[in-house]
């Protein structure tokens, strides 16, 4: 028996309200039978149920996808049934034969393990039952119709190319971390991974510290599935936290300071991420760290606001839920899914239309999770950044957002605390556009606990990126100030489009965002 450890030990209180939830939910949305598993969460209507879905087990990831399915499969009228198979391929296995049993005519799988599901899924296919892979393909069986899957490969080069683009010079430590190695995409990932890597470990931008295999294997470009497995094997995380924080702490160990110092780190997903990035943030020979992410998940999200996970890779759960129910559907009505390309799975190639992902960082963190409804701004801790500041005057940066200030000698009679918090305004403009900096800046004069206000013009600049200019006009970006009614333009405002600047010399203290004009597109007028 195959078991694949998830332990989210920073996730648990999250998975129990995401359950609560789903339950919620559900009994909202469909007919709530008594449970025939106790693996069950959801059961619109067991006797007669037409769709079975059965999840890996209930870590945060897959609590989502449960949830997501379960909103469109709802919506569609069909009767289905959620099981989680704890992890565990037998119990994977009765989940499959139980939801057989109940009549089902399309099965949504995603396996506990990539080869061991081939069984279960076999025998559904003799029942008549159209399997489609969830998330992970299901391996060497011809029993599996479609795919739903995020393009994976894309997941590792995304991963991959964020740690070429940081990295600058020569001998930069590599610490390389993967999935588990009986899912089949930990090697997606990795092969993505290491088509951006390659290039810079074999020109030497890298060095790898905690793999002798990787190290061995630095001039080939492309790897055999062996190859891969013999890396696989030193730097499996299992997708385990836990696994993650010993092999790291091991690895950490097993060094000397000279191969930490700036370091950048490939971790294969969030959950894994947070438990390698807190041993890196632990150790006093670590001066920096660039780490990887997979998923967006809510507190890597939070990590990433808060500077300790660099990046992530962003799967929209909610696109592959409603592509796994289309597709389910357009079964049972005796269609066939639309296609974009094929997996091979080792016996057949297995029809699939992959869902892009995206890059997430903190630059985008807003636009591309809260924008798009993935997450509620107030799922969130923005930053707030304080800094003392006496008369002879001083500098704060805060990071998060690429904001500085400059207190000439003056600006201020006394030592004041000053404080930048990260707001989110709307621009309540149709011609003018916000580019996500917006702040409000305050003081507090240390000795008397008063409000306090410069004397002198102090200099904000934010650096904004390229990915923030959006579709607004660069040349017109400006510093607006509310001024308790509305947002009016800060006359000593100057823009940069070299240096991706923006600069003001303001004397007041205020809320502060900004702003561009919109751009217009003006048609020829055509004469006939
Ligand atoms: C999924 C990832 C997830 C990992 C661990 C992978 O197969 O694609 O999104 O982080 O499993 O659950």
């Amino acid at each position: 028996m195959f078991t694949r450890h998830h332990t989210h030990k920073f996730s648990a209180i999250l998975v129990s309200l995401l359950l609560t939830t789903s339950i919620a939910l559900l009994a909202l949305s469909a007919t709530p039978l008594p449970v025939a598993d106790a693996n069950a969460v959801a059961d619109s209507n067991a006797a007669g149920t037409q769709i079975g879905v059965v999840l890996p087990i209930q870590a945060v990831r897959w609590v989502q996808d449960g949830i997501q399915i379960s909103n469109t499969l709802s919506a569609s009228g069909y009767t289905y049934q959620i099981l989680f198979s704890q992890d565990i391929t037998t119990t994977e296995k009765t989940n499959v034969e139980t939801l057989i049993a109940q009549g089902i005519k399309a099965l949504i799988i995603c396996p506990v393990d990539s080869t061991a599901a081939a069984a279960a899924v076999e025998e559904a296919r003799t029942a008549g039952v159209k399997v489609i892979a969830y998330d992970q393909l299901i391996l060497n069986t011809a029993a599996v119709d479609y795919y739903i899957t995020f393009d994976s490969i894309s997941v590792g080069r995304a991963q991959g190319q964020y740690l070429v683009d940081k990295a600058t010079g020569t001998g930069n430590p590599l610490y390389l971390y993967a999935g588990h190695p009986g899912d089949n995409n930990a090697f997606i990932f990795f092969e993505g991974a290491w088509n951006k890597l390659q290039p810079k470990i074999a020109d030497d931008t890298f060095m790898i510290k905690n793999s002798s295999e990787a190290v061995a294997l630095k001039n080939h470009a492309t790897l055999t599935h062996d190859e891969e497995a013999s890396i696989i094997g030193q730097i499996a995380t299992n997708w385990d936290p836990n696994t993650a924080r010993d092999l790291t702490q091991a690895n950490l160990a097993a060094v000397t300071a000279a191969d930490k110092g700036n370091v950048f780190i490939l971790a294969p997903n969030d959950g894994t991420a947070r438990a390698i990035g807190d041993v890196f943030a632990a150790d006093p020979d670590v001066h920096s760290y660039v780490i990887t992410g997979q998923d967006a998940e809510q507190a890597s999200v939070q990590y990433i606001i808060d500077g300790k996970q660099t990046m992530t890779v962003f799967k929209d759960i909610r696109t592959l839920a409603r592509d796994a129910a289309a597709t389910a559907i357009t079964y049972l009505q005796g269609g066939t899914p639309s296609s974009t390309t094929t997996y091979n799975n080792g016996t057949i190639n297995v029809p699939s239309k992959p869902s892009a992902v995206v890059t997430v960082d903190k630059n985008n963190v807003k636009s591309a999770l809260i924008d798009s409804g993935y997450y509620q701004l107030s799922d969130f801790t923005w930053p707030v950044i304080s800094s003392v500041i006496t008369s002879t005057g001083g500098g704060l940066t805060s990071t998060f957002d690429s904001t500085t200030y400059l207190f000439p000698s003056g600006a201020f009679t006394d030592t004041v605390l000053i404080t930048h918090t990260v707001i989110f305004s709307s621009t309540s403009s149709s011609s003018l556009e916000g580019i996500g900096h917006s702040f409000d800046i305050t003081g507090v004069y240390s000795g008397t606990g008063q409000a306090a206000q410069p004397t002198e013009p102090y200099t904000i600049t934010v650096q904004y990126t390229d990915e923030q200019k959006g579709a607004v006009n660069e040349s017109t970006f400006a510093f607006y100030y509310w001024d308790g009614s509305q947002w009016v333009k800060e006359p000593t405002s100057t823009v940069n489009v070299d240096s991706n600047t923006v600069t003001a010399t303001p004397s007041h203290f205020s809320a502060w965002i900004v702003m561009g004009e919109i751009r217009r597109v003006y048609l020829p007028i055509i004469k006939r």
